[in-house]
C-alpha cells in the first residue's frame, strides 16, 4: 500500500497537528432573551438551561458567559402582547425597554459586542416580520418601520444590527438609513438565508411570536432550494452586508459551504433553537453524550464553512473549552 491514511491519526500529538479547524469560544455568539420587569428569570421548557429573563439577571448572565470567554451576544425581546400593535410602533418607542437594556449592557460590559434583532414580529399584533394588509405580507411598505428601528437601537448602542425578516432591499435600505443617521460604524449582520423552517417551533413559544395567520413562506426561502441562497448572498453582499449569515445550521450545511466559496464576507450559521433542543433531547434521555455530541455538532458547522456560529450552546462549549475538553 502507497497509501495509509492512517498514519496521520496514529496519536493525540499527531491528530493535533494535522486537525483541519479548531473552533474558539470568541467565534461564537450567544443568543439570550429579554423581557420587560425586574427579578425574572423563566426557563424556556424545550431549551432547558436557557431562559427569558429580566434586564437584572440578564447581566448577571452576561457577567458568567463574559468569563468563560463569550464575547460576542444577540439580544431577543419578549414583548407583552398589549404593546404590539399592527405597526409595531413599541419598536422605537421612547421607553422600550429593549433599548434601554442595550443601553446598560454596553454600560456594564463595553467589550461586549452587542447584535440585535430587525424584525416587525417581536412588536406585531400580527405575528409576522412585515406590515400585514389583506392577508398580503408587504415588502417596501414595510422598509420605513425597519428603518426607524434601526436607528434606535444603533443609538442605543447595538454595536451589529440583525434584519431578520428575509424581505427584499433591506440590507441597503438599512444602510444607506443609517449611514445617514451617522451610524456608519453600525454593522449589519445579514440573514441572508434564512429559510422557512419547522425547527424555530421553541424560540417561537419563547417569545409568543409565532404568526397568528398563516406562516413565513412568502419570505422565509424554501427548504428545498440550495441555489436561491447564492441569489440572495450576492445582493446583500452588494447593498453593503458585513457578514452573510445562514439559519438554521446543521440541516443547511450545504448552503454554508456554497456561501463560504461564493464570499469573501465572514459567513455566521444559526444553530436554531429546534436544532438544539433536538440534540438536548437525546442527551437527556440518555441516547447521546453530551460532552462528545455537542462540540461535535459545532464543529461541524464549523467545519462546512462557518467562521461565525449563533448557538445556545456557547457558553457549555466555553466551559468545556476552558476545562481542556474541546
Ligand atoms: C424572527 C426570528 C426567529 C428566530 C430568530 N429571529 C423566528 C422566526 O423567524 O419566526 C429563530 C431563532 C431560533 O429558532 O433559535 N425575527
Amino acid at each position: 500500500m502507497q497509501r495509509r491514511p492512517r498514519r496521520n491519526r496514529r496519536s493525540a500529538a499527531i491528530r493535533n497537528l494535522v486537525r483541519e479547524t479548531r473552533l474558539h469560544p470568541s467565534q461564537l455568539i450567544l443568543p439570550l432573551f429579554i423581557i420587560d420587569g425586574s427579578n425574572i428569570k423563566i426557563e424556556i421548557s424545550s431549551m432547558p438551561g436557557n431562559f427569558r429573563m429580566s434586564l437584572d439577571n440578564l447581566l448577571k448572565e452576561i457577567e458568567e458567559a463574559v468569563e468563560l470567554g463569550i464575547e460576542s451576544i444577540i439580544l431577543f425581546p419578549g414583548v407583552e402582547e398589549n404593546l404590539k400593535d399592527s405597526i409595531a410602533s413599541y419598536a422605537d418607542a421612547e421607553d422600550n425597554f429593549y433599548l434601554k437594556a442595550a443601553v446598560k449592557i454596553k454600560q456594564n460590559f463595553p467589550n461586549i459586542h452587542l447584535i440585535s434583532d430587525v424584525a416587525m414580529d417581536p412588536y406585531s399584533s400580527d405575528g409576522h416580520d412585515g406590515l400585514v394588509k389583506n392577508g398580503q405580507i408587504l415588502n417596501d411598505e414595510t422598509l420605513p418601520i425597519l428603518g426607524k428601528m434601526s436607528v434606535a437601537q444603533a443609538k442605543a448602542g447595538f454595536d451589529w444590527l440583525g434584519p431578520s425578516d428575509m424581505m427584499d432591499g433591506r440590507i441597503g435600505y438599512i444602510r444607506e438609513t443609517l449611514d445617514l443617521a451617522g451610524y456608519s460604524n453600525t454593522g449589519i449582520l445579514a440573514y441572508t438565508a434564512k429559510y422557512a423552517s419547522a425547527f424555530y417551533g421553541p424560540f417561537r413559544d419563547a417569545l409568543d411570536s409565532a404568526p397568528k395567520a398563516g406562516d413565513k413562506k412568502t419570505y422565509q426561502m424554501d427548504p428545498s432550494n440550495r441555489y436561491e441562497a447564492q441569489i440572495e448572498a450576492e445582493l446583500d453582499e452588494l447593498e453593503g452586508a458585513d457578514v452573510l449569515m445562514v439559519k438554521p445550521a446543521l440541516h443547511y450545511l450545504d448552503v454554508i459551504s456554497d456561501l463560504k466559496s461564493i464570499s469573501n464576507l465572514p459567513i455566521a450559521a444559526y444553530h436554531v433553537s429546534g436544532e438544539c433542543a433536538m440534540l438536548t433531547a437525546a442527551c437527556q434521555n440518555g441516547w447521546l453524550e453530551y460532552e462528545k455530541a455537542m462540540p461535535e455538532a459545532l464543529t461541524s458547522i464549523h467545519r462546512a464553512g462557518a467562521d461565525i456560529i449563533l448557538t445556545y450552546f456557547a457558553k457549555d462549549f466555553a466551559k468545556f473549552h476552558k476545562a481542556g475538553k474541546v
